[in-house]
Order: C-alpha cells, then structure tokens, then sequence
C-alpha cells in the first residue's frame, strides 16, 4: 500500500513543459487559464456547499451537493495540470481524472433522471410570488386576528354594559313594583277580610250571597297580580323548604290539565336520581304554572306537546357564562326544570323583551307572568335560559343551586270547618281597616279581639290585660315602634305570649331572625279570613 501510494504520488515522469519545449508563450497561456480555472472551481464548490448548508430547506439539495463535488474534482484536475507543467505527477492526475470522470458522470445522468421533476418544480418567480402572497396572507390574518379580538372585547363590553342597564332596570322596577303590592296587600287584605266577615254575617239564603261570592273571586284574581308583582320584585321569597322538584311538578301535572288548551299534551321526563333544592313551594309552582300555560297559549288551537322535564348538572364558570350571561349565578350543582313547547316560538325582538314587565303580545295578556317567574329565580339564586324559534317551539330552561340535604315530607291539610275559639287575641296593625277586619272575623268564632294601632299600645295593652291575651297578631311595618322591636319589648319585659307576624312584604330575613326566638307563626297579607284562623288554630292546638 505505502510503495503504491508512493509510485502515486512519485513526480519521476516527463513534464508537461518538456512537450512544450518549454517555450514561455506555450507555458504561459497553459498555466495560467489553468489556474485561473481551479481557482474558480474551488470558489464555486465551497460556495455551493455553503449555500447548502444555509438553506437546508431548498428543494434537490443533494443534487446541488454532487455538483459540488463534480466542479471540485474538475478544479484539481486543472490544479494538477499547474503542478505537472514542471513535475511529472501524471499518475495522481490520472486517479484524480478518473475520480472527475465517475462524479461527472453520475451527477449528468442523475441530473437527467431528475430533469422532468426539476421542470416541474416552480421557478424562482413563482417561489418569490408564493412567498410573497404567503406574507400577504400572513398580514391579512393577523389584521383579521385583530380586528376579531377588538370585536370580541367591544362586544363583551357591551354585554356587560347591557347586563348592568338590565340589573338596574331589574331593581328599580322591582322596588316600584314591591311597593305598589305592598300597599296594594294592604287594601286587598282589608276588603277581604270584610268581605269574609260580611259571608259569615249574611244569611245564607239572601241573594246578595251570589254577589258576595263573585267579589271574593274577583279580589282573589287582584290579590293573584299584587303576588306576581311582588314576586317580579324579588321579595316575594319566604317560607323555604328543601324540596324535591319532582314531586312539585307530579303534585302539579293535575291542575296543569285543567289549566292548559284540550289540544296541548303534557309529557313528563323526570330525573329519578334529583337532588333537592331550597326553594318556596307556592312560588315554584307559580313559575311551572306560568311556563305551562305560556307553552299553551303558545300551541293555541293547534295540537302540540308540553314536555316537563328535569335533570341535574354540574355548571362551572364557564357554562354559566355561556348559555345564563348576566346572571350572578355561583358555579355548582344545579338542578333543571326544562318547559318546552312546539308551539309558535318566539322572534328575536320578542324575546328580548319578554322579561319586562307588561310586555304582552296577547290580547288578554299582563304581561307579568315571566317578569314574575324571572323575580322568583334570581331570588332563589337560580338562572333562566330561552331558546325560542318562529314556528318551531319554546324551550324554557330553569336551573336552581341543589342542595345536599334531603326534601321534608309536605304535611297533610286539616279542615278548618266548625272551629271556635276563646281567649282573647290582640290585634296590633297601623291600618285601621286591617284590625277592624281581623277583629272581626276574630270576634265572630268565639274570639275577644284588642285592637293596638302601634307598637307602643300594644305594650300598654299587654300590661293591661297581659294573663289574658292568648295571642297577638302583629303587623311588621308600623310607625314608633315596629313589630321586631314590638317583639322584642314585650320580651324584654316578660310576656311570653305567643305571636303571629303578618306582613305585605316578604320580611324572609326578620322572620328567620324572629323564628329561633319563639315566633309563633308568619302570615302574608293580604290573607283570607280561613288561612288566619288556620294558622291561629295550629299555634293555640
Ligand atoms: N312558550 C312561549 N312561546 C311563545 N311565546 C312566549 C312563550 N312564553 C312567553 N312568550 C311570549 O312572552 C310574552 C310575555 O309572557 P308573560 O308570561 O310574561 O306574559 P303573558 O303570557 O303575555 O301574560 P300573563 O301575565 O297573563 O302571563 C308573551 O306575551 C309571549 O309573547
Ligand atoms: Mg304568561
């Protein structure tokens, strides 16, 4: 191997410019282009491996690699021609020949091979063009990014401005409304009051009976909208239980067939496994007769189906977001009462508004049952979602906080028929007419009645006649002396007579505070005559 290598690279043979007799022109016009050439070729096969290993990325690189190492081997081929003027290496420049001979003759018919795909390939301009369109796009998409993001924000803080506006026009409307309902309880309680007193007094043969009757019916339809009033208000809530709202709706489904359309089925889809929530009775089957006999009203004279369903979820942030915007929900388990129709559906702009109080699109309409249904939720803590489409149908869906504890059995009604009592009972209200009344329906089953118009007499009677009174039946908003305080004196100073609240509005948090002291029983006005003397039959039993 060494003897090989050095008979290669040995210089022993005639040079180049003994053939040229070594005349300078020959020489000269020999050595130099042949430099020259080397020179170039080394510069062109380092540039080429450079720009390779730059753009890594370019299409046929290692093509361009080959060719490389063609143009280098043809440089030392020229190289060598320089070297052999004056030595005679002429069996290293035959190796290094038939080495350029095998890289030029592999690089041509590879680059035979691929000329068809080079052809195909797109040519600089078109590779300038595509970048060039590609950095177009690329602006034209981030722009389009931002616009959207600034969209998205105006958006958002549109929503939010619009969610304040409705939370304030929620407030302002419900103080309005709870005030005229107050007042409202105030008048209605007093009338029928009388009017039960004048129906025990009447005889019952004479005809004006028939007229008595059809007042109470019309009072009870008045006393009907002040609820709904005070319900939109939002403190129409009292009287919490854990309850299961399935049996609420079971309890319902029979009433509701009376209520609704002969065209309109109800079908019933209940979750067995529902969690209870804490939530007053009477004012959830408020909000399922509203939704009902809207779902009918919306079926009309057609035949449709009012499906009544129930379900639980778990809602985070995110979901609450979503599908119940605007409303100050806590992420947790909910449990859903979905009412949906497939009657006439609703237009966007309708359903914009079907939550403001009197809006109707009926001819007999009030417009206050959803308004009322809306007051009744956010005072559960619970959420409303609408889906409404012209033609298609309605889907109401109502989510209220579960709760882990379990639902109370409800108690079984007794008859209030033939009850009499005896005693006397001290009737402590700053509307005259609403003593008057409840003294006298008092008075009629067997009652003494003692009349105080505030909280100061009240305690004047009690020291008067304190062993006595056998109960006192109070008003909460009075001048001087309210009825918590009234309470509170008549403790302080030893009575321990029992007493039943009575208020127009929904006083939730007085009465819990009145309840772990010894309340004996709350009475929302306007009461009839038979729900006072119940009440005041099961605090005397
Ligand atoms: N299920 C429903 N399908 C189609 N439209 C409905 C539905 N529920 C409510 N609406 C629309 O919302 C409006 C307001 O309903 P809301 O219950 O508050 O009042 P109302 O039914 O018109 O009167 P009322 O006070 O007697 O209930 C309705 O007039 C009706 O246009
Ligand atoms: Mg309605």
């Amino acid at each position: 191997m060494g003897e090989f290598c050095k008979r290669l690279f040995a210089s022993d043979l005639m040079p180049h410019g003994v053939c040229w007799a070594w005349e300078p022109w020959v020489v000269w016009s020999n050595v130099i282009p042949d430099a020259v050439i080397a020179l170039s070729y080394f510069i062109l096969s380092l540039t080429l491996l450079h720009l390779i290993r730059r753009r890594r990325e370019l299409a046929f690189s290692w093509m361009v690699l080959l060719f490389g190492a063609f143009i280098f081997a043809c440089g030392l081929t020229h190289a060598l021609d320089v070297y052999n003027t004056w030595h005679g290496a002429f069996r290293l420049a035959g190796a290094v020949k038939a080495l350029t001979a095998a890289a030029s003759l592999g690089t041509a018919l590879l680059l035979l091979r691929l000329t068809p795909k080079i052809l195909l390939a797109p040519g600089l301009d078109q590779s300038l063009e595509l970048a060039r369109s590609l950095s177009a796009e690329r602006i034209e998409r981030s722009a389009a990014e931002r616009r959207l993001q600034e969209s998205r924000e105006r958006l958002e803080s549109e929503e939010a401005d619009r969610a304040l506006l409705q939370s304030q026009k929620l407030e302002s409307m419900g103080l309005l409304a709870g005030g005229i309902a107050h007042d409202f309880n105030n008048l209605l309680g007093a009338i029928l009051g009388n009017l039960g007193l004048a129906q025990m007094e009447i005889n019952p043969m004479a005809p004006a009976r028939q007229r008595l009757e059809t007042i109470e019916t019309l009072v009870v339809r008045a006393s009907d909208l002040a609820r709904q009033m005070l319900a939109y208000s939002g403190r129409g809530k009292f009287q919490l239980k854990t309850l299961n709202l399935n049996d609420l709706v079971r309890e319902m489904t029979h009433l509701l067939g009376i209520s609704i359309s002969k065209k309109a089925v109800i079908r019933c889809g209940l979750d067995l496994a529902l969690p209870a929530i804490e939530a007053d009775p009477s004012q959830l089957q408020q909000v399922v007769m509203n939704l009902v006999i809207n779902a009918s009203e919306a079926i009309g004279e057609r035949s449709g189906v009012i499906t009544l369903g129930t379900h639980s979820a778990h809602l985070d942030a995110q979901d609450l977001a979503r599908d119940y915007a605007g409303q100050k929900l806590v992420p947790g388990a909910f449990v859903c009462l979905e009412v949906a129709d497939n009657g006439c559906g609703m237009a966007p702009e309708v359903m914009g508004r079907i939550f403001d109080p009197f809006f109707t699109t009926k001819f007999t309409g009030r417009g206050l049952g959803l308004a009322a249904i809306q007051g009744i939720v956010r005072g559960h803590g619970g959420g409303i979602r609408v889906q409404s489409e012209p033609g298609r149908g309605t889907t109401f869906r109502i989510i209220f906080p579960a709760t882990s504890l379990a639902a109370e059995a409800g108690a079984p009604a007794q008859a209030l028929a033939g009850y009499r009592g005896s005693g006397t009972v001290l009737v402590v209200d700053d509307e005259a007419s609403i003593r008057a009344m409840a003294a006298g329906i008092l008075g009629h089953i067997g009652f003494q009645a003692l009349q105080a118009g505030d909280g100061l007499q009240a305690l004047e009677q009690l020291r008067r006649h304190g062993p006595e009174i056998c109960l006192v039946l109070m008003d909460l908003t009075m001048p001087n002396l309210d009825g918590e305080e009234t309470y509170r004196a008549m403790r302080a100073e030893g009575f321990a007579t029992p007493v039943i609240l009575s208020s127009g509005f929904n006083e939730v948090e007085a009465v819990d505070r009145f309840i772990g002291q010894g309340l004996a029983g709350f009475l929302q006005k306007p009461y009839r005559a038979g729900d006072m003397l119940k009440l005041i039959r099961d605090v005397l039993a």
